[in-house]
């Protein structure tokens, strides 16, 4: 008599994902089902992810850093080569607490177009840390609401401020002169690339997440224009760009007064370039 195997809601679940061009099938289909409190709550995941929402959302949080990130529908998914753009600032915060004089108070670090806030988020978990010995001063701010309102959840209970507006013009004016580190992820996919994106990003985040106008840049051009008159003398800003755009963003760097570095993630396929206030008299 032949055997008559019933697939298991996993297996099927799988096989119905990967159908629909999940690359993740196996991975994602255990996500949902941990997180669908009843079967039909589980269809209904199930359906939205075919229908090609990105699973953050339908999840209602993104693993970034380690941490669970909630994003809500709307909301910047926050990716995985930005954790080369945290390491890089761990990294620098952790410098200047070496040097000596640098004083006891904690570093002021913003996080400027900072989305869901995973960036600051990520940065102040590590606070304490091995990779960040220290405390930091954390303000995030993005000028979309939902984004702001999702940062509140995540970046409030670790003790930083969300703000909402233009890139600098809802922060405290008292933090002028005092930042120690700008880490920024702003748009800058050129116009043009958009429609080159997957789906998930094109039409589930916000063009206003994405567009950095023609060349990309013009977000950037406007954090670099602004970054003098907030960071303190030493104080870095730290930008993730493309490989392709990154000598571009350095050149604005550069044209603002700040001395600029490339860095690369093989591992992760990121880059960031890094801005320096360099202090009257240093090099
Ligand atoms: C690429 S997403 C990055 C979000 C977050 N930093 C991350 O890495 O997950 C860019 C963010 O910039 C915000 N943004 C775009 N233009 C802005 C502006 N002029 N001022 C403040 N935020 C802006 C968007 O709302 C969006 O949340």
């Amino acid at each position: 008599m032949p055997v008559i195997r019933h697939r298991s809601p996993y297996e099927t679940l799988t096989d119905r994902l990967r159908t629909a061009g999940c690359v993740y099938a196996e991975d994602e289909a255990r996500l949902m089902i941990d997180a669908a409190p009843t079967a039909e709550a589980l269809e209904a995941m199930a359906a939205r992810r075919v229908a090609g929402l990105p699973l953050e959302h339908i999840l209602g949080w993104a693993e970034f850093c380690g941490l669970r990130i909630a994003v809500a529908s709307g909301v910047f998914v926050p990716r995985r080569r930005t954790e080369f753009l945290v390491r890089q600032a761990a990294a620098l915060l952790d410098a200047w607490r070496k040097v000596p004089g640098a004083g006891r108070a904690a570093p002021v670090v913003v996080d400027l177009c900072c989305g869901s806030g995973a960036v600051g988020a990520a940065l102040a978990a590590l606070a304490g840390s091995a990779e960040l010995h220290s405390a930091i001063e954390l303000y995030c701010a993005d000028i979309d609401p939902k984004a702001v309102a999702c940062a509140r959840t995540n970046v409030l209970p670790l003790g930083g401020e969300v703000h909402e507006g233009d890139l600098y013009a809802p922060l405290p004016p008292g933090l002028q002169g005092r930042v120690r580190l700008l880490a920024v992820n702003a748009p800058y996919v050129p116009s043009a690339d958009i429609e080159t994106m997957p789906q998930e990003a094109r039409v589930h985040e916000p063009r206003a997440c994405l567009d950095g106008g023609a060349d990309g840049l013009d977000v950037q051009r406007r954090v670099a224009a602004g970054a003098r008159e907030w960071l303190m003398p030493g104080g870095h800003v730290l930008i993730e760009t493309s490989r392709r755009q990154a000598a571009q963003t350095a050149g604005i760097f550069r044209r603002h007064g700040l001395a600029a570095r490339v860095l690369h993630s093989e591992e992760l396929g990121a880059t960031v370039v890094a801005g320096a206030l360099v202090p009257a008299g240093g090099q």
